[in-house]
């Protein structure tokens, strides 16, 4: 067996390195083969190495030998190919090496193929569970290529730019004590004191703050976390943050900070410029206007208050509403000329999946009026509906009543989306940050009958509410702040409570009595007593944030090796049962259900 494949020969550059420049050059280029073509005493063959395709010649009759090597090269062959750059005959124009060719006259198959499962192809022509089942051939297409790209740059430039402001990156630990940011924890057992667990970091939150009681005030790092949480296209069980904190802060300096990498990364990935200072809105403006605390602002069809329009309706389902909540409208412009009933039937299930109990609509043709309900509204309303949405024939008016103020804004909120998204009001290359300030502190759990703290207990009130935090928590403004992209949350964060008798008070209001606090929290508050600068930061979803600038809409196609729906993962096949062994080392006995 010959383990010396590649004799003497080694890569001079990658295929999209080469051009017209390196005509006569002899070069040497090593990758995949993409596919061969015969024709008589002509071979091309196009390889592919991470950065494109480069087409490789071969001639029968002046290179015989290696004409012989290129006829047996079948797709996916590992190949190193020798020879002169020259020019193409027949130019490609797709391709960025379209105008060459690597003439070759020394050929090395460093490694056979069997035939792939599927065509390494762009636009892959394979369904997910294959593709993620080869996830190593499907990270093989040119588009995961330069997604992970993307996403190595990205991390470069935080680090630079955080390293030019001053800011260590420095690590925390991964096996830890639970930390609450509200998901579920996953746990890893312990051997060594058995019965007990660690807790994988949902974040390093208390970790960064401890960092701003040792003095290092400026603190990064690009950190891994882990939440058992349902999957969704922009959630992983396990996501990366770009996580941050800083000492002698309060909201306005962390913005400031954030917003010139914002703008630094944009420049520097898409050579956009972003305008800074960013716009913030405040949190009930954003539910007021958009029906969302991340508002895709790259459109308008805002939410429209019309309860008091419909103040002496006698439609029960919206009279019913106005006492605890309201009667709010989304005027979709342009939509009667698209929406057959069977589209506003869908659109009624959508909303229902928030919780709404029905879907109101009023659809303006060129003369005539229908709508869902004939009764629910009296010519008078109806005008009057119809001139605060500014409707004009072809429009349609959607309707959510709702005791639940946060049923009508989620609900209108997840309509305006998909109104946006149908109606083509949505521009891909607009990119608009911004920030969501003035989160409440707290929000009330019906099922627990408890008040939680909205970001997490560590976050500090606003300072005008300072005196109302146990008279009327439900009022309190947070120190808290939302970056939010495209509808996205694409990172958060807040100026923490450093005073611990504050701390304590909060934990007071969520209903955590002293001893509770204590047992979980207690070095963070005795770390308190000994010095503790004000503080603040925030993390990043560096899967969304690369996500977005990739124009991808999953975080699954920025990931190397994601998890399923289901959170598997299909090519190592885990989780995986243990085996009795682990488990009796472990101390741990379990019961298999039969379903699972
Ligand atoms: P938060 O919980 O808001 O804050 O998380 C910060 C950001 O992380 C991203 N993110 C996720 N991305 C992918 N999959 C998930 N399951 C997932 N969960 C969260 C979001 C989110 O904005 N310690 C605080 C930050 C701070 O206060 O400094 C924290 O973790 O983009
Ligand atoms: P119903 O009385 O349930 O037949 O509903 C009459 C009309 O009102 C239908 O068009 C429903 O979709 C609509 N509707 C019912 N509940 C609501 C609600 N909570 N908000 C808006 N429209 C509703």
């Amino acid at each position: 067996m010959n383990l010396d494949v590649m004799g003497k020969l080694r890569r001079t550059h990658y295929c999209a390195q080469l051009s017209l420049s390196n005509i006569g050059k002899t070069v040497c280029a090593a990758g995949f083969v993409q596919k061969r073509r015969d024709l008589g005493n002509l071979i091309f063959i196009d390889l592919r190495d991470r950065t494109g395709v480069l087409q490789l010649a071969f001639d029968g009759i002046t290179a015989k030998d290696v004409f012989e090597k290129a006829s047996g090269c079948r797709s996916e062959f590992v190949i190193m190919a020798q020879g002169e750059i020259r020019k193409r005959e027949s130019i490609n124009r797709d391709i960025p090496t379209g105008e060459i060719e690597l003439f070759v006259t020394n050929l090395r198959v460093l490694s056979a193929a069997k035939t792939p499962p599927f065509e390494i192809l762009d636009p892959v022509n394979a369904g997910e569970e294959l593709r993620y089942s080869y996830r190593y051939l499907d990270l093989r297409r040119l588009e995961m290529q330069r997604i992970l790209t993307l996403r190595h740059r990205v991390a470069k430039i935080a680090r630079d730019y955080f390293n030019d402001n001053e800011f260590l990156e420095i690590e925390t630990p991964a096996l830890i004590r639970a930390t609450p940011e509200g998901a579920r924890d996953y746990l890893v057992p312990s051997r060594v004191h058995k019965g007990k667990c660690y807790a994988l970091p949902q974040s390093p939150q208390l970790y960064k703050q401890l960092l701003m009681v040792s003095g290092f005030d400026r603190y990064m790092q690009i950190v891994r976390c882990f939440r058992d949480e349902d999957l969704r296209a922009d959630r992983q069980p396990e996501f990366t943050q770009l996580d941050l904190e800083m000492s002698f802060v309060d909201v306005d300096d962390v913005l400031k900070i954030n917003e010139g990498f914002i703008s630094r990364l944009f420049k520097e990935v898409l050579d956009i410029e972003i305008q800074t200072p960013l716009p913030r809105i405040k949190y009930e403006e954003a539910m007021r206007r958009y029906g969302s605390d991340k508002p895709d602002t790259r459109f308008e069809l805002e939410l429209c208050d019309i309860s008091d329009l419909l103040k002496d309706t006698e439609f029960r389902v919206f009279s019913g509403a106005l006492e605890t909540g309201s009667i709010r409208a989304v005027n979709a412009k342009g939509a009667a000329k698209i929406y057959s009933r069977k589209d506003i039937d869908n659109l009624t299930e959508l909303v229902k999946t928030y919780k709404a109990k029905g879907l109101a609509w009023l659809k303006l043709g060129a003369g005539n009026e229908t709508s869902s309900y004939e009764k629910f509204i009296t010519p008078e309303e109806r005008t009057a509906v119809r001139e605060k949405t500014q409707a004009q024939p072809d429009d349609i008016i959607f309707i959510v009543a709702d005791p639940d103020n946060d049923i009508v804004f989620n609900s209108l909120g997840a309509l305006r989306l998909e109104l946006g998204r149908k109606l083509g009001l949505i521009d891909p290359a607009i990119f608009k940050p911004l920030w969501v300030v003035d989160f409440p502190l707290f929000e009330y759990d019906e099922e627990d009958e408890r008040l939680y703290a909205r970001h997490h207990p560590f976050t500090s009130v606003a300072d005008e509410d300072i005196e109302k935090m146990e008279a009327d928590p439900a009022q309190c403004k947070a120190k808290a702040y939302d970056l939010v992209l495209h509808g996205y949350e694409i990172g958060g964060g807040s100026i923490r409570i450093n005073n611990a008798q504050l701390q304590q008070q909060m934990f007071r209001v969520m209903g955590i009595n002293e001893q509770e606090a204590a047992e979980k929290f207690g070095f963070l508050l005795d770390a308190f007593t000994y010095g503790v600068p004000p503080h603040g930061g925030m993390a990043y979803g560096l899967d969304r944030l690369v996500m977005i600038l990739a124009g991808k809409d999953s975080i699954k196609d920025v990931i190397a090796f994601p998890k399923m729906q289901n959170a598997n993962e299909l090519m190592t096949n885990c989780p995986s049962v243990p085996t009795a062994e682990q488990l009796e080392e472990l101390g741990i006995s379990y019961i298999r259900k039969p379903d699972n």
